[in-house]
């Protein structure tokens, strides 16, 4: 059976997007929103393009759907979901299809699809990626959970779903459980990472070589032309520098305030990694760097710290200066995505998702918010085609072995001489050099942990595990 009739439940600007565009592409949408306002303001906007009904309740909805229907949820992630599904579930039948399209946090899904199958209801925990205009005009979608459900979806969700620019579309079955939003989660993780490596890449490129907010506009626009950084996230950078400020004199970006929001994902992302013993510190450094920049009062009291900046490398000339910041900036955003797959690579054994590398880095290669042409690389580097890998290897091998790197180091030099945090670029130099290293320091710490609390360690000479008298 295929799914022809889809029920949204929450009309926010996501949840009425998706439901126009599954209404854009054929399907009978039935609408609600706890505020009957919300509903009625939805339907004198949207009504004449598509086939809608509107519902005051759960009850109206169920009625209002008699074909093979799916019933999708976009509320706030957290309690609001588990009371919509409470609140829906008496009305439903054994085998009808709940879809929780928000960004739950992976361990309530898991639990959700449990809970769920107990009553004959199957659930789909679906990450969706691609913002307003994604919704619309076609996301991401990242479906996990029950597998004969996604069958029954994946005609519908493939008509919704962005192109992916090789002739399929952006969503696929992730995998049992709450797997969908676990990778939706380091999707979110991933774009914590690329955005404040672009943020390091402004602040160094304005306050250390002197751009002006026009040739940053300038300099990400050609970026994003290129093989090495075209992605929507360096293609809305360009734009943002772009953008005048329509309340006082010159440009929006230097009146906005400095303190970055976050709802979560990140900080999930980085416990998820700290749990799975995966190291992603170019991840790890953009979240805190936002924690950071809402620290007010204790950056307030460190303002007047000394700073010396006496140690300055020369400047390099503004060409070059932009050629260093852009290897910088395409090898750390390597790192970030690196980082991602690795986390889902070992969650995925944890879990016995099984999940398939190649397609999450394939489904995202259109539509959500880190869509780059960087994702190919990946989407080759875990295919199950050989040369498809050793094309990737070859490609990452080439890119670290240049000059690029040279231009990380540089870029570094630079930004650290003069006072100017590069959290996470630095910290995807130090996770490379921190894994090309035959030997590490942390001999040192194994020695000390002995030292101090007999915890004993191994030796590269001999078989075993030893301990000995330090003094
Ligand atoms: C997406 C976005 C989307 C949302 C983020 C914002 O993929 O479409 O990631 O899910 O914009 O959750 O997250 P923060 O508020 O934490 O930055």
């Amino acid at each position: 059976m295929s799914i022809n009739q889809l029920g949204v439940i929450g009309l926010g600007t996501m949840g009425a997007n998706i439901a126009r565009n599954a209404a854009r592409n054929g399907t009978k949408v039935a609408v609600y929103n706890r505020t009957t306002e919300v509903t009625k303001d939805f339907m004198k906007q949207f009504e004449g393009e598509g086939n809608f009904a509107s519902c005051e309740s759960y009850e109206d909805m169920v009625k209002a759907l008699h074909g093979e229907r799916a019933f999708l949820i976009m509320v706030k992630a957290g309690p609001a979901v588990d009371a919509v599904i409470a609140d829906l579930t008496p009305h439903l039948q054994k085998g009808d299809i709940i879809i929780d399209a928000g960004n739950s946090h992976y361990p309530d899904t898991e639990r959700r699809v449990e809970e769920l199958k107990e009553k004959g209801i199957r659930f789909l925990g679906m990450g969706v990626s691609g913002g307003e205009v994604g919704a619309l005009e076609g996301p991401s979608m990242m479906p996990g959970g029950d597998k004969s459900a996604w069958e029954d979806c994946k005609d519908l969700l493939s008509k919704m779903a962005a192109d992916d620019g090789l002739g399929g579309k952006c969503v696929a079955y992730i995998g049992e459980g709450g797997s969908g939003h676990f990778v939706k989660m380091v999707h979110n993780g991933v774009e914590y990472g690329i955005m404040q490596l672009l943020a390091e890449t402004y602040d160094v490129l304005k306050n250390v070589a002197g751009y002006s907010n026009e040739q940053l506009a300038e300099t990400f626009a050609a970026w994003n032309e290129g093989e090495d950084l075209q992605s929507f996230l360096v293609e809305i950078t360009a734009k943002v520098f772009e953008k005048k400020d329509d309340i006082n004199d010159g440009h929006l970006i230097d009146k906005i305030h400095d303190v970055a929001g976050q709802k979560g994902t990140g900080k999930w992302t980085t416990i998820s990694a700290l749990h799975y013993g995966v190291a992603i510190p170019t991840i790890n450094a953009a979240v805190d760097a936002r924690i950071m920049s809402g620290s007010e009062e204790l950056r307030a009291e460190h303002r007047k710290d000394p700073v010396r900046t006496d140690l300055e490398e020369p400047l390099p000339k503004p060409e070059q200066m932009r050629s260093i910041a852009r290897s910088a900036l395409h090898l750390s955003v390597l790192t970030a995505y690196e980082q991602g797959f690795e986390l889902m690579k070992v969650a995925s054994k944890e879990h016995n998702w099984d999940l398939n590398l190649s397609e999450c880095a394939r489904i995202w290669l259109g539509g959500c918010i880190i869509r780059s042409v960087l994702l190919k690389v990946y989407s080759d580097a875990f295919s199950e085609d050989v040369s498809r890998q050793k094309t990737a290897a070859m490609y990452k091998e080439q890119q670290w072995s240049g000059e690029k790197q040279v231009h990380l180091r540089l870029f570094l030099e630079l930004s650290t001489s003069r006072g100017i945090a590069t959290p996470s670029t630095s910290a995807a130099m130090n996770y490379f050099d921190t894994l090309h290293r035959k030997d590490l320091p942390q001999s040192l710490v194994q020695a000390q942990r002995d030292f101090f609390g007999a915890h004993t360690f191994k030796r590269k000479d001999k078989n075993g595990v030893f301990h000995v008298e330090w003094e």
